[in-house]
């Protein structure tokens, strides 16, 4: 066992209205106190201010999808760290597959983002992870220490403490197909090596990677059982009370 603690995310994608996330993120709050792991909800940018007050002064943690690479200015259409900030967010996430893949985002701009957050002094869940291509190329390896290397370009070893690290392999994203415990384990277990090599032996066993890809209260306990999977940024199964408690409050 490890001493790092578990993070257990739901990441509600292009999910729901006002009420529904409100609805939700009280009987989130409600269900989730008392819970020994940490926790984050990451609803979409125009239910953050809904979500804020109710997720105030609970065990779980405010976050956004995704940001703009630039404080402010002339970027029609995109949400600067500021604007997140002064909503209470706490946590961002920056490089979720479906930016990589469905909108073009490149290491490069993951990257600025990832250390305009950090200087901002959020919490940065940096997403990684390999199209079924690239996996049944042999190459699933090589795509993540890639990605890792270069969203972490830049990054101080005094800010890595608030990154964490996502690995959701495409192929497994809202697909219902989850990486076996041991293939994803692998992954995590040699993503912490590349971090080991960038920032030090201390710094790789403090860092927690999460797994992503159709996590279910049915696969979570096993993926999570494994050494170096420290928990879960969960998809669907996060836009229901009955699915997202289970895995969050699991072990
Ligand atoms: P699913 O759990 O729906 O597969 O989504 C995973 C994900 O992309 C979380 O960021």
């Amino acid at each position: 066992m490890s001493n790092r603690p578990y993070y257990i995310a739901g990441n509600w994608k292009m999910h729901m209205t006002r009420a529904g996330a409100a609805e939700l993120a009280k009987a989130l709050a409600g269900a989730l106190k008392g819970g020994r792991h940490k926790y984050l909800l990451a609803p979409s940018f125009t239910l953050i201010e809904t979500v804020a007050p109710i997720l105030k002064g609970t065990n779980i943690r405010l976050g956004a999808q995704n940001m703009a690479p630039e404080e402010q200015g002339a970027h029609t259409g995109e949400v600067s760290v500021l604007q997140l900030k002064d909503l209470g967010v706490e946590t961002v996430i920056l490089g979720h597959s479906e930016r990589r893949h469905s909108y073009g985002e490149e290491d490069a701009l993951i990257n600025k983002k990832v250390k305009l957050a950090l200087a901002h002094g959020l919490e940065v869940i940096l997403c990684i992870g390999e199209l079924l291509s690239e996996r049944e190329a042999g190459r699933a390896e090589a795509v993540c220490e890639a990605q890792t290397v270069a969203g972490l370009a830049g990054v101080a070893a005094a800010d890595l403490d608030r990154v964490v690290i996502a690995y959701e392999p495409v192929w497994a994203i809202g697909t219902g197909k989850t990486a076996t415990p041991e293939d994803a384990g692998a992954i995590h277990a040699f993503v912490r090596k590349v971090i080991a090599r960038l920032y030090g032996g201390d710094a790789a066993d403090r860092i927690i990677i999460q797994y992503g890809g159709s996590v279910k209260p049915d696969n979570a306990a096993a993926l999570m059982a494994k050494e170096d999977i420290d928990g879960a940024l969960v998809g669907g199964a996060s836009l229901k009370v009955d699915t997202f408690t289970p895995i969050a409050l699991f072990g």
